[in-house]
């Protein structure tokens, strides 16, 4: 099956995205699910608490920052925020990234046995404005393991809207390899400062410059966008068809 795109009216995405999750999950309550933080998922993670039971669900993160444990701009922070804090019971499991960890490249290959041990059933990516995938900035290749990463100034930017002294230089990512192993992959994309980089995903030379066009290759990933991230789409399929 090749990448498949659904666009959906900027006002419904969410909740969309949220009940195709159910689905999933109703079907396969002990999935092991890789979740990414930053702005787009969060509206998709309130509805996700009210409409999911994760307790027999393994969650992974995708990424973490190298900053304090405990610091509101890490990862686990956000996800805890955005949805961990709000579900009734917690899931079965979740897995993170430790860059604090004494010798970094070995957590980076705990973390990427444990996933591949494990493996991912369903791995949700935001796309980066710059087109990365997680931490894998542009000039990860699509065999690039989990590793310790030098951050793109316009991620570290990022970043800093969780606060002050939160400027990141570097993160820990599963590999481009690892997310791509995934059974099943959704690019979630929203709002129109990504129609750009969205046309670039879908349609731009799949290469390192912008990793998320990786996932075209990919046998069961599916893009989930809004009408405005979609904005930019030359054929944007009708709301909620396949395109
Ligand atoms: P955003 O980030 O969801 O905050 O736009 C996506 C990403 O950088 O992966």
């Amino acid at each position: 099956m090749s990448l498949r795109l659904e666009v959906f009216d900027d006002d419904e995405w969410a909740d969309r995205v949220a009940d195709r999750w159910a689905t999933v999950m109703r079907d396969a309550p002990a999935s092991r699910l890789c979740l990414p933080t930053g702005e787009t998922p969060v509206p998709v993670y309130v509805e996700a608490a009210r409409l999911i039971d994760f307790t027999a669900a393994t969650v992974f993160m995708l990424d973490e920052f190298d900053l304090p444990a405990g610091h509101p701009a890490r990862c686990d922070s956000t996800l805890r925020r955005d949805l961990l804090d709000h579900l009734a019971a917690p899931p079965a499991a979740v897995h993170t990234l430790n860059p604090a960890a004494p010798d970094p490249a070995a957590e980076c290959r705990r973390y990427e046995s444990l996933v591949h041990r494990q493996g991912l059933d369903l791995t949700l990516l935001g796309l980066g404005g710059n087109g990365h995938l997680g931490l894998n900035e542009p000039g990860s290749t699509a065999d690039a393991p989990t590793r310790v990463v030098r951050l793109a100034p316009s991620t570290i930017e990022a970043a800093a809207r969780y606060g002050p002294n939160a400027e990141p230089e570097a993160g820990m990512t599963l590999g481009m390899h690892s997310i791509l192993a995934s059974n099943e992959i959704w690019l979630l994309v929203s709002g129109a400062h990504k129609a750009e980089i969205l046309v670039q995903t879908l349609s731009g030379p799949i290469g390192p410059n912008v990793p998320a066009t990786y996932i075209r290759n990919h046998p069961n990933a599916l893009v989930l966008a809004d009408r405005s991230a979609a904005g930019l789409l030359v054929h944007a399929p009708p709301n909620g068809q396949q395109g």
